[in-house]
């Protein structure tokens, strides 16, 4: 406990059992973080593990339901826990990115971003809240763990009583003796990718009659697509659907997916709709990217974006390697492997990239969860990642399609798709892992559906900077010509267990480029099936979610 914190603003409390932060922070329903102390008591467990004293703190969050009530607390608590400078984005904006941004450039000592992510937001809905460290990336696994043990044993806080800062107010404010500012949340990200991309390029291709569509689904990137697509690269009015950030964004699901993002979606699929399209998640960092009738996998936007990555301003002669998650396509290895360069298969989760970057090991990394990064800042950025397309259609002046097209004929076109068996009792899911993991061995060399697996293991990652060891990370089953299926179990659910069965396949065919995936993959898809007794072991006989 700060033994200089006054203890007149010394709350006594009980600790809770159950705030363990998962690799995105905490995530609970919002009515578990309005229990008395349930929020304070995470906080100071931050307060007491970090050192924060006397540093500058970056707070912000996406806009949802308690999002306001959250900051006003954190900030009471941040200057009775003695930090010397609050940076807050006005109205209590700032998206992921954006924080892990102001966190690098003002060299803060860490950051509180107030987010679920993609998850629904609402009184009945969920809340989050998550650490980010010094280099603007979340928190490593000693340090949740720390925060976590804290917040076991924890038996009070410090609050200050004075009322909590006016967000609508940019400038400076002060609450004992702490500074406080409001600051714009969206100039130093603006900032940032000026420096990175072509704007005039961008501006030019739009100017041209070029037509676009940005879906921020009433979430965290409205304001920042809104000033730098329409106000500052030109893009008409109205580019930006559902961009005013709702508490409990509309009552939609915001998550840029085809299913979620669906008046996005429907007007690309116009004969005479825009050229481009993109949406956003409910915090900023994921991203989808679609031409017209033409959707981008995520894995093939990583590898479209290497494969141009030297043609763009910010990344011209330092592009120095790439990084895809274990279950994401191999569509990056081949660019990479074409362009010389070392590509790195890590775990599921942002965390993981954050080594290699910071090592200065890769340039541009990705999840096929859409999710897209690079050594900008330390998270996935959902509106980066719509600008780096913008930049390459700038400069080829060819549609979406003829991208793709053009990328498949050179490098193949991996064929992708995710089946996720959503709501499963945390037991059947942990008992379909556990058999597929009993029979790795005897797997090799059987023949399933007519395919012969050739290799079967469970992912384990060494990391390479700091040479720790992360076992079990999921199933991958291999199978002739570069096909995998892979196995793993969601880490981010708040309730019963969900399967992800990612399935892939290289096609090089010329003629077989413009296949539908689903077929393309039948086979691989009945192979996962099967060999992981899904319907035995849950009696489920279909996907919740396919993508
Ligand atoms: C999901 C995605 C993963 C991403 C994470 C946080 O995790 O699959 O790629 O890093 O959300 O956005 P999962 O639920 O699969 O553990
Ligand atoms: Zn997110």
């Amino acid at each position: 406990m700060n033994a200089a914190a006054n203890p007149a603003h010394r709350v006594a409390s009980t600790a809770f059992g159950d705030q363990k932060p998962g690799t995105s922070g905490l995530r609970k329903k919002t009515v578990e973080f309005q229990r008395p102390h349930y929020l304070e008591n995470f906080v100071q467990s931050i307060f007491d593990t970090q050192p924060l004293r006397g540093e500058t703190l970056v707070l912000g969050g996406d806009g949802r339901y308690y999002n306001d009530v959250a900051i006003g607390i954190i900030a009471r608590m941040a200057a009775a826990n003695g930090v010397a400078r609050l940076l807050i984005g006005q109205h209590g904006w700032l998206s992921t990115p954006a924080a892990s941004c102001v966190i690098r450039k003002y060299q803060a000592a860490g950051g509180i971003i107030l987010s679920a992510s993609h998850n629904p937001g609402g009184p009945d809905a969920d809340f989050g809240i998550k650490f980010n460290a010094a280099n603007g990336g979340p928190a490593p696994e000693s340090v949740t763990d720390a925060i976590f043990r804290r917040s076991q044993v924890i038996e009070g806080y410090f609050i200050d009583p004075g009322a909590p800062p006016v967000l609508d107010r940019a400038g400076g404010q002060s609450l004992a003796g702490m500074k406080i500012e409001i600051i714009d949340p969206v100039a130093d990200y603006l900032e940032l990718m000026r420096q990175l991309f072509d704007f005039k390029a961008i501006g030019e291709l739009i100017g041209s009659g070029f037509r676009l569509c940005f879906d921020a689904m009433h979430a965290i990137t409205g304001p920042y697509a809104k000033a730098i697509l329409e106000d500052v690269l030109g893009a008409p009015a109205g580019t930006v659907i559902n961009g005013d950030p709702l508490p409990d964004f509309g009552g939609g699901h915001p998550d840029p997916n085809l299913a979620h993002a669906q008046a996005l979606v429907a007007a690309l699929w116009q004969a005479d709709g825009p050229e481009f399209g993109a949406a956003s998640d409910g915090d900023g960092d994921r991203n989808m990217v679609l031409g017209r009738r033409c959707y981008v996998t995520p894995s093939d936007s990583l590898a479209v974006m290497l494969a141009h990555a030297e043609r763009i301003p910010g990344y011209a002669g330092r592009v120095i390697g790439a990084a895809r998650s274990m279950p994401t396509s191999l569509a990056v290895d081949r660019v990479a492997q074409a362009l010389n360069l070392p590509c790195y298969e890590t775990p599921t989760g942002w965390k993981y990239f954050g080594n290699l970057l910071d090592a200065g090991k890769v340039s541009l990394c990705g999840e096929e969860s859409f999710g897209t990064g690079s050594d900008h800042v330390r998270e996935k950025d959902g509106l980066w990642a719509v600008l780096f397309w913008l930049n390459i259609l700038a400069l080829r002046r060819v549609s979406v399609q003829e991208i793709m097209n053009e990328h498949w004929a050179r490098f193949g076109r991996d064929y992708y798709t995710r089946h996720d068996y959503e709501g499963l009792s945390s037991e059947a899911g942990a008992q379909i892992m556990a058999a597929l993991r009993e029979s790795l061995a005897s797997l090799p060399g059987q023949e399933h559906q007519g395919l012969r697996i050739e290799k079967a293991d469970d992912f384990a990652y060494r990391d390479p900077v700091d040479d720790s060891l992360s076992a079990a990370q999921g199933v991958r089953i291999f199978l002739g010509d570069g096909a995998r299926v892979v196995y793993r179990l969601s880490g981010t659910g708040t309730s019963g267990a969900t399967l992800r069965i990612y399935m892939e396949r290289c096609v090089r065919d010329p003629q077989a480029l413009a296949g539908d995936p689903q077929a393309v993959l039948g086979d691989l898809v009945a192979l996962g099936r099967e060999l992981a007794q899904v319907e035995e072991i849950s009696g489920r006989s279909a996907p919740s979610v396919i993508t």
